[in-house]
């Protein structure tokens, strides 16, 4: 059966591992939204690997990996990581890596738009600063350039030069420096003609594989609350990780995903600025911070960390009609006395158990706890269900009747095999 996986919090949520335990059995993994502003951790013969624009499954022999035309390129960042994936062992052909020829692509202009923009701007989002969205304003303001573009030379300069004087007007009117084609059109060309033989019209293979009952495995990157259009506005990125960004950067009908399973963590993180209404200061804030490494796999910053919020979560399961949770780091509230979770909120002298992401609500509410004991032991050798400590089980049980969805997969460390199936 197809499976979707999502994150279902602000990123960060143990995507890479979930997809990594779960992607064994699928004939084909295909991303669909995001970046190179991703930063999928796996762990592959004990050794840490973090890709941002590969699919997960490259280290399973056999499978398909697809960058749907959903997702931003950058081709320099590409060829970098497929090359660093083949030095960690993956082999990377075009029988089994296809890179969407409808896929936009990130240019230089956009990295720098991207900081200019951050600077400039009265509202700081904490971008990943990698360009991403610039790239997708490009997509909406119809004038991208796709990996199809870069495979020619000639075409590519063509449709770039007026974009960059377009893009240098833009900078200097913000207080940046301009950028020259010329300085970059090589190193791109290049990349185009490394890229080459993984390109293709992916809309029609994926449809073909799916059509064929070849197993998919979508992908996604960031998660629920980032969202352009469900997240928590304007601190979010540029796409949609959520079920809709899913059918417009594949072209599969919403018919292929068989099953979601969304992914959150045991509490909370985010990166960035923005809204955390279950956010923890102060030392308890640090100890989980330091417990958990919560820092950014993909810019190295300290995450934001606080409480689960159930909230929020439900608000994201029921946006994308979640079946399942992949319920990750679980290991790392092994040491706390007191365990809370945000149950509803506060708003405006009333309590309410509605999500709305605006900064307006959020910035205001007040959450409503509850508490749970800590099960004070260290989980993460446990590899049964019924063998997790009462209070483990107790937390578990009453986050699934609260959001009514199972969590079927506990994971209690880094490795594949620290992951409990109910
Ligand atoms: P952008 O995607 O670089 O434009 O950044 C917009 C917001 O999304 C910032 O708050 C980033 O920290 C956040 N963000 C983007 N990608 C990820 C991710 O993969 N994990 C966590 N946060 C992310």
């Amino acid at each position: 059966m197809n499976l979707a996986v999502m994150g279902l919090q602000w990123g960060d949520e143990g995507k890479g591992k979930a997809i990594d335990y779960l992607a064994r059995d699928f004939d084909v993994v295909v991303r669909y939204g995001g970046g190179h502003n991703a930063g999928h951790t796996i762990y592959h013969e004990g050794k840490k690997v973090v890709l941002h624009l590969l699919p997960s499954g490259i280290f399973s022999s056999g499978t398909i990996s697809v960058i749907g035309n959903g997702v931003v390129v950058n081709p320099i960042e590409l060829v970098k990581e497929i090359n660093g994936a083949q030095a960690h062992g993956a082999s990377l052909g075009e029988e089994n890596l296809e890179l969407s020829l409808l896929a936009p692509l990130i240019l230089p202009e956009h990295e720098c738009l991207d900081i200019v923009f951050e600077n400039s701007r009265y509202i700081k989002i904490g971008t990943t600063r990698r360009g991403i969205g610039p790239a997708y304003e490009d997509l909406v303001g119809r004038r991208a350039v796709f990996v199809r573009d870069l495979l020619d030379k000639d075409t590519f300069y063509r449709k770039v030069k007026p974009l960059n004087e377009y893009y240098n007007k833009l900078m200097m009117a913000n207080g940046g420096g301009a950028v020259a084609v010329e300085s970059y059109i090589d190193e791109y060309t290049k990349a185009g003609a490394f890229l080459k033989k993984f390109a293709k019209n992916t809309i029609y293979s994926l449809n073909r594989y799916y059509r064929e009952g070849r197993s998919i495995l979508f992908e996604g990157a960031q998660g629920v609350l980032l969202d352009i259009n469900f997240g928590t506005y304007p601190f979010v990125t540029s796409s949609n990780p959520t079920i809709g960004g899913l059918c417009t950067g594949t072209g599969l009908p919403p018919g292929a995903v068989g099953k979601l399973i969304g992914i959150s963590k045991a509490y909370t993180t985010r990166v960035g600025e923005g809204p955390f209404p279950s956010e923890l200061s102060g030392s308890e804030g640090e100890f989980l911070r330091v417990k958990g490494s919560e820092y950014g796999a993909t810019t190295g910053r300290p995450r934001r960390v606080g409480w689960l919020d159930l909230v929020a979560l439900k608000y994201a399961i029921m946006i994308n009609g979640v079946d399942e949770i992949f319920f990750t780091k679980m290991d790392v509230l092994d040491e706390f006395t007191e365990i809370k979770v945000v149950t509803a909120y506060e708003y405006a002298g009333k309590k309410t158990d509605e999500f709305d992401p605006s900064i307006e609500f959020l910035d205001q509410v007040k959450p409503v706890w509850t508490s749970f004991p800590g099960w004070k032991t260290a989980i993460s050798e446990i590899k049964e269900y019924k063998d997790l400590p009462a209070n483990a089980r107790h937390y578990i049980e009453f986050i699934e009747n609260f959001i009514s969805a199972p969590l079927r997969y506990i994971s209690s460390g880094v490795l594949r095999e620290q992951t409990i199936k109910r």
